[in-house]
C-alpha cells in the first residue's frame, strides 16, 4: 500500500484568525481512491473534526468542490492516480467565498449575484400553455444538454480574479445560466438577457475566466463567445 502526506486546510471563523494547515502523515492509498475517499478515511480514522460537503459522490451535485493541490475540483472524481503523489496532498475551501468551517464555505453571495440576470424561465405570458410546454426534439441542443449540466458548484467563481479583486462582481455562472436560457424555446427574455449582461458589466469581465468545469463547460467557446455575438 502506497502513503502520502495530506494536508488539509482547518479554520473555524469564530476561534481562528486564519485558516492553517493540518498535516496528517503517511496516509495509506490506492490509486484508484478519490480525494473524497481519503477525506472520508481522514475523519474516521484520524480526526472526526474535519469539516466537508459532499453528497452524491458522482459529480451530480457539486457539494464537494473544493481546492486539491490549490486547483479548484470536485473531490469526489478526483482520483489519487490522477495527481502527482511525489509531493503531499493539499487541500483547502474555494477561494472567494466565505469560510463556514474547513473546507465548507458559505456560497450565499455567489447565489445573491446570480439572481441579478433572472436564471429562471420567463416565459411569454400570452403563449403560456394549460398544461406541460411541449418542446421538440430538436430544440434540445447538445449544447442546452451540456449547460444544463451545471451544477452551481461555485469553481469557476472560486477561479474568478476578478471576484477576487471585487466582491461585487457577479459570478460567471450567470453567464451560463444566461446562455442556457436563450436557447430554450420556453423563455421569452432572449436578446434583453444578453443587454443584462452587458449592464452588470459580465461581459467585460468574460476574458478573465479559464477555469476547467468539472462538467465540461467551456466558459469561453460554450457561453462567453456566442453571447458576445450576440450583443
Ligand atoms: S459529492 Fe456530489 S459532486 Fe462530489
Amino acid at each position: 500500500m502506497k502513503t502520502i502526506q495530506v494536508n488539509v486546510s482547518r479554520y473555524n471563523p469564530e476561534t481562528d484568525t486564519a485558516p492553517v494547515l493540518q498535516c496528517f502523515n503517511d496516509i495509506a492509498y490506492d490509486d484508484n481512491d478519490s480525494v473524497l475517499d481519503i477525506l472520508l478515511k481522514l475523519k474516521e480514522e484520524y480526526d472526526s473534526s474535519i469539516t466537508f460537503r459532499y453528497s452524491c459522490k458522482c459529480t451530480i451535485c457539486g457539494s464537494c468542490a473544493m481546492r486539491i493541490n490549490d486547483e479548484a475540483r470536485h473531490a469526489c472524481v478526483t482520483k489519487m492516480r490522477d495527481l502527482d503523489t511525489t509531493a503531499p496532498l493539499t487541500i483547502e475551501a474555494l477561494k472567494n467565498f466565505p469560510v463556514i468551517k474547513d473546507l465548507v464555505v458559505d456560497l450565499q453571495p455567489m447565489i445573491d449575484t446570480l439572481r441579478s440576470v433572472s436564471p429562471w424561465i420567463v416565459a411569454d405570458q400570452k403563449n403560456v400553455p394549460e398544461k406541460e410546454y411541449l418542446i421538440k426534439p430538436e430544440a434540445i441542443t447538445d449544447t442546452l444538454q451540456l449547460l444544463d449540466k451545471c451544477t452551481i458548484c461555485g469553481i469557476c467563481h472560486s477561479d474568478s480574479s476578478a471576484i477576487a479583486e471585487d466582491a461585487r462582481v457577479i459570478t460567471p455562472i450567470a453567464m451560463v445560466k444566461t446562455r442556457k436560457l436563450m436557447l430554450d424555446p420556453r423563455d421569452n427574455l432572449r436578446e434583453e438577457r444578453v443587454k443584462q449582461l452587458a449592464e452588470l458589466g459580465l461581459l467585460k469581465h468574460s476574458d478573465e475566466w479559464n477555469t476547467t468545469c468539472p462538467k465540461g463547460i467551456d466558459l469561453a467557446s460554450d457561453v462567453t463567445l456566442p453571447l458576445k455575438q450576440h450583443g
